[in-house]
């Protein structure tokens, strides 16, 4: 496979909106406005959301219409130039404690993937670096700005995929969790990057994905982007992982990531950590695959990670019906951390990290 990404430094909006990227793309922007896939109603209904304010893009992100860390950290970084533009005829001391204001709220829409803290801090060190702008000029480079994020991080997505699909069997299933595709992203997608990259280069790879409990990111979402990419997927259940591995009908493991601690420690969707543990029972490889925005350096081990809670109705009712006993306390933590002793590899686009994680991480940043 060449490493096309060589070719897309200057990656124009409309590639990335269509031709050129053959997988969904969560969100669009015309003329100032942010539209969103609502990601809560597929695959049974493709509706495109209107967003005019940061405060409103701060909901959508608490409330999943739009998830995953890339695309949230993408959504935010439109949201703060909407916030720009919304602000861009007042003067320079009032945009500039108002946008910080609406920074600090987006800020909060949700805690664990670092893309969203990554992207705000990119767009507020910008802010800082022109203090002689005006408001109205200060929002154009803002948008720019906010746009680059999302490009490079396609083109991220397309070297992840380049350098990881060398480390996929040529046959055999592999099985990912949750979505890491190009809903969860800029387009194109981290462990999907890597799926289709395999499937392009002609691996004959059985793709099977879990369901992905309680939000069912597995069974709805990447489910519907693959096969609408033409790629078959077989669907299991949650608890599947283990005897599908005993059965040698899993020969490698492939997910994404909403943080990366600075010793390799990884933060993703619940469940994450069994199907970690179950493959080093088994002798299957376990990669991770993010992008670099996605390693979080100040954070030295996952423990140091917060972990979102999320509301108790996502496990207690399904499809709006209840179905749990009614007055049953719940636990909701939607993420957990898998150690870095139970990682094979991290993926990332500038090259396959394999441990110790420390030193490759630093070396990332260096
Ligand atoms: O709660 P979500 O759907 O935002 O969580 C997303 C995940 O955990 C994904 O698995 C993921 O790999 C990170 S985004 C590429």
């Amino acid at each position: 496979m060449k490493d096309i990404t060589a070719e897309r430094n200057d990656l124009p909006l409309s590639l990335l909106q269509g031709e050129g990227n053959t997988s969904v793309v969560p969100f669009r922007w015309e003329r100032r406005i942010l539209y969103l896939l609502d990601q809560r109603l597929l695959p049974h209904e493709e509706t495109w959301l209107e967003y005019r304010s940061a405060r409103d893009v701060a909901q959508a992100i608490r409330d999943m219409v739009v998830r995953g860390a890339p695309a949230i950290g993408i959504s935010a970084a439109l949201g703060m130039v909407l916030a720009a533009y919304g602000l861009k005829d007042k003067d320079r001391d009032f945009f500039a404690e108002k946008w910080l204001d609406e920074a600090a709220f987006i800020l909060q829409a949700r805690p664990t993937a670092v893309n969203l803290k990554w992207a705000v801090e990119r767009l507020k060190k910008l802010v800082r670096r022109h203090s002689e702008l005006n408001p109205d000029d200060l929002a154009a480079i803002l948008e720019k700005e906010a746009i680059s994020i999302w490009t490079e991080d396609v083109k991220a997505n397309l070297a992840i995929g380049f350098h990881g699909q060398a480390l996929l069997p040529e046959t055999g299933g592999v099985l990912t969790h949750c979505n890491a595709g190009g809903l969860a992203t800029g387009g194109y997608g981290t462990a999907l990057g890597v799926i289709r990259a395999a499937r392009s280069e002609g691996k004959k790879i059985n793709i099977i994905v879990d369901e992905t409990r309680p939000w069912l990111q597995g069974a709805r979402l990447t489910a519907w982007e693959l096969i609408k990419d033409g790629i078959a997927v077989t669907l299991v259940v949650d608890g599947a992982a283990g005897f599908l591995m005993q059965k040698g009908q899993i020969k490698a493991v492939v997910v994404g990531a909403d943080r990366i601690a600075a010793n390799g420690d990884v933060a993703n969707k619940i469940g994450t950590y069994t199907i970690a543990e179950l493959a080093r029972a088994n002798h299957i490889p376990f990669y991770v695959a993010a992008p670099v925005s996605t390693i979080d350096p100040v954070t030295l081990s996952g423990d140091q990670i917060p972990i979102e809670e999320r509301g108790s109705r996502e496990i207690t009712t399904f499809a709006g019906k209840e179905i749990a006993a009614p007055g049953v306390e719940v636990h909701n933590p939607v993420f957990d951390i898998t150690s870095h002793h139970l990682v094979t590899a991290i993926i990332t686009e500038l090259g396959v990290l394999t441990p110790p994680y420390g030193p490759a991480i630093y070396a990332c940043f260096s």
